[in-house]
């Protein structure tokens, strides 16, 4: 098969950065881009780094998916096989608080990005997508057939932008789209090197591990203890970033298939962990004590939401490699050798 130019939005990203990293080892060649709205340009250097001799299939742009000019300045300069779409806003709270930003971000970013797409002929899209659409799953685990339902302003995104992918499909049949839905992507690439960085204070669970770990915050405070579930605590499929971008790469193979139209896949592992299990193993494989401070249920939260990974396995031929003593062995070395992120100081980190 011919080399194939892949578009990256949200490159510099923790996922994005992970997935780029693997496309250039995997022989394609790759354009990124990013406004580092939640990112940092270190992240784009060390991939490069990581990627070795690859590095020469890759460049960067600096740009906001809604600038139409910028984007459509790419597609003048390269032809792209397709296009893996990771940029967008994603805390869930800060959605809340200010929806029309989500909205604005979100939406009219995807909508830019598929008009420049069709002006020049790209027309093959793997998009993130969540497990938040599953909303509160009546059952485990989640298949794709599943209901769908947004329990706020990020879940409607992405809710919403799947919609507009099988409206475009359904109006254009030229467009092939895969809809990727993420259960909780956790850990780090292997080196070390690269991993999640958030702003602020992290909304999720192994960021905020993450930096107890480091010293950075005294406790984690476990959001319920009264789920139906082994321990009272929340159940999730935490998934390998390595193995989520590996997906991406399975997915892309998925695109040549001819019958191909617009199709959904979970990436998870199949397997429910609770919080307490994956402090356990956090603990195990930092030998640092994570102190607990116990609290209510947070609003919006799920007891239990777990993938059904069969059809993934089928069609995609992918199957998540790594377990959770894998995923917090490689986000403890990441954060041992990065305690303050890709900014290196305590001072521009919160
Ligand atoms: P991230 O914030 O690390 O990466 C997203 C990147 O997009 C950031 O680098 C940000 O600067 C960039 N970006 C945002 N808006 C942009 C715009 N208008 N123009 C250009 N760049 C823009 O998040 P992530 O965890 O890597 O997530 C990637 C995608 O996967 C997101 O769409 C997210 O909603 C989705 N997702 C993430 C999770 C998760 O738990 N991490 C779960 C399910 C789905
Ligand atoms: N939790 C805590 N303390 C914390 C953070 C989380 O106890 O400080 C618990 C939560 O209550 C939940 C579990 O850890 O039981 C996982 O929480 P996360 O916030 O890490 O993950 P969620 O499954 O709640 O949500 C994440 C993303 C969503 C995305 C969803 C599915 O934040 O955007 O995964 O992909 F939609």
């Amino acid at each position: 098969m011919p080399t194939q130019t892949i578009l990256v939005t949200g490159g510099a990203g923790y996922i994005g950065s992970h997935t780029v990293l693997q496309l250039l080892l995997g022989g394609y060649h790759v354009v990124a881009v990013d406004n580092f709205d939640n990112s940092s340009e270190t992240a784009i250097l060390r991939v490069k780094e990581l990627a070795g001799e690859f590095a020469k299939n890759f460049s960067f742009s600096m740009l906001d998916l809604r600038d139409k000019c910028a984007l459509d300045k790419i597609f003048s300069t390269t032809r792209f096989d397709a296009v893996i779409h990771f940029a967008g806003l994603k805390a869930v709270g800060e959605s809340v608080e200010k929806p029309l930003l989500y909205f604005d971000n979100n939406l009219i970013g995807t909508i830019i990005l598929f008009e420049v797409m069709a002006a020049h002929g790209c027309k093959n899209l793997v998009f993130s997508s969540s497990a938040t659409v599953y909303g509160w799953p009546k059952e485990v685990p989640c298949t794709e057939e599943f209901p769908l339902s947004a329990a706020n302003p990020y879940g409607r995104t992405k809710l919403m932008i799947e919609e507009i992918c099988r409206d475009v499909h359904s109006a254009d049949s030229d467009w092939k789209i895969i809809l990727l839905r993420y259960f909780n992507p956790v850990g780090a690439h292997p080196s070390g090197y690269i991993g999640e960085d958030p702003r602020g204070i992290p909304n999720n669970l192994m960021p905020f591990v993450q930096q107890v770990a480091v010293g950075r915050r005294p406790a984690l405070t476990v959001y319920g203890n009264d789920y139906k579930t082994s321990d009272g605590t929340g159940v999730r499929d935490y998934i390998h970033v390595v193995d989520l971008a590996d997906g991406h790469i399975a997915a892309l193979r998925k695109l040549q298939d001819p019958k191909i139209g617009c199709e959904v896949y979970n990436l998870g592992t199949g397997k429910g962990t609770s919080v307490l299990e994956m402090v356990k193993a956090f603990e195990q494989a930092s030998g640092k004590k994570i102190p607990l401070a116990m609290a209510g249920r947070r609003p919006g939260d799920a007891a239990i939401v777990y993938a059904s990974t069969d059809k993934a396995e089928r069609e995609l031929n992918w199957k998540a490699k790594y377990g959770i003593g894998e995923m917090c062995r490689d986000q403890w070395n990441w954060a041992s050798k990065n305690p303050y992120g890709y900014s290196g100081s305590k001072d521009s980190s919160n």
